[in-house]
């Protein structure tokens, strides 16, 4: 098949169709051996592509394997702002991206010209970026964090620097709680997080009441409020696992629910309910990714992450600060 560059760009993924008898399983695991590739998955991907994938994390996981990697090329089952960073850091390799419209609303909500105007305004500040960004932002930052590891990054700036923390202002808000830390915060927050209903978690607290909430620290305060534990995809399945109790509700993309129900089968795990109709909540940029997808980008090595590289060597510091950090 000859490839049209154009059209894959539109559609955001090789469009062919697949003989349904093709077992995609050990497709892609054949493919993955021929190119000397490597499948990262994050926790809010799909059970199916998070079984397949040859290694499973939270973002600061993700991009530390992407770090250190022996692989020509890299198939990052997750969002567009994952696989650029894994770009950022491994520039010789392939990184390929099943789906480009897996985007993230939370990126989307910090564009690159308006944070330039913010940054003109407090030039003695030092800017903290959570991860989930664009690597336009990525370049403007001084230190990239993650949900695990934010609070031992702010810890580690002398307390008299002031901080500009972008893009999420839940996830800013909890730290200025935590560190007592007075940042200037971008107003930026993600769909899937916000979406959450207190009403119905509390209800759902009162129908369950030996349940414990485990709740990302995306969420809007008066969820965290309720929470037993705060932390991030990797915090919350390693707390459901050491912890005593029997049944947790997860305030969460529902993503990591299977391997929670993988590590402790004997548990109850309860979504939290979304401000819809819906009983679980999923975010629908990580959903773009389907093993079709996968098989047909492995196949067909497109479409790959190019970046321009002035901005990648920028962004490049901004990570690797965050990732000696947190070593
Ligand atoms: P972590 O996996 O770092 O907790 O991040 C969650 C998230 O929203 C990723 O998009
Ligand atoms: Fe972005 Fe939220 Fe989806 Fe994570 S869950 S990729 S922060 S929209």
């Amino acid at each position: 098949m000859i490839l049209d560059f154009e059209k894959i760009k539109e559609a955001g993924f090789v469009n062919e169709a697949i003989d349904p008898t093709l077992d995609l399983f050990a497709e892609i695991e054949k493919l993955k051996k021929e190119k000397n590739a490597v499948l990262l998955a994050h926790f809010y991907q799909d059970a199916d592509i998070q079984d397949i994938a040859d290694f499973i994390g939270d973002s600061l996981q993700l991009s530390q394997e992407a770090a250190k990697i022996n692989a020509d090329v890299i198939v990052f089952a997750g969002v567009h702002f994952m696989a650029e960073t894994a770009k950022i850091i491994s520039p010789t390799k392939k990184v390929l991206l099943p789906d480009l419209h897996a985007g993230c609303s939370l990126a989307d909500s910090c564009p690159p010209n308006l944070f330039a105007k913010l940054k003109e305004k407090y030039p003695d500040h030092l800017v903290i970026s959570y991860i989930n960004c664009s690597a336009e932002i990525k370049a403007m930052t001084d230190i990239v964090c993650t949900s695990s590891n934010a609070e031992k990054i702010i810890h580690s700036i002398p307390k008299e620097q002031k901080i500009i923390f972008a893009p999420d202002r839940n996830l800013g808000a909890y730290l200025i709680k935590k560190t007592g830390r007075d940042m200037v915060l971008w107003n930026g927050a993600c769909m899937v997080h916000e979406i959450f209903s207190l009403e119905k978690i509390i209800k759902l607290k009162e129908r369950n009441p030996k349940a414990k909430l485990l709740a990302h620290p995306e969420c809007e305060a008066a969820v965290l409020e309720q929470a037993d534990f705060i932390g991030s995809t990797t915090g919350i399945l390693k707390y459901s696992q050491e912890d005593n109790c029997q049944e947790f509700i997860v305030a969460t993309e529902t993503g990591i629910l299977h391997q929670m129900m993988k590590a402790s089968p004997q548990k109850t795990f309860i979504p939290a309910p979304p401000n819809n109709n819906c009983a679980c909540n999923d975010c629908p940029h990580m959903k773009l990714n389907t093993l079709e997808k996968i098989y047909l980008c492995l196949k067909y090595e497109q479409p790959e992450i190019i970046l321009d590289e002035n901005i990648r060597k920028k962004a490049e510091g901004s990570i690797l600060r965050m990732l000696e950090i947190s070593k």
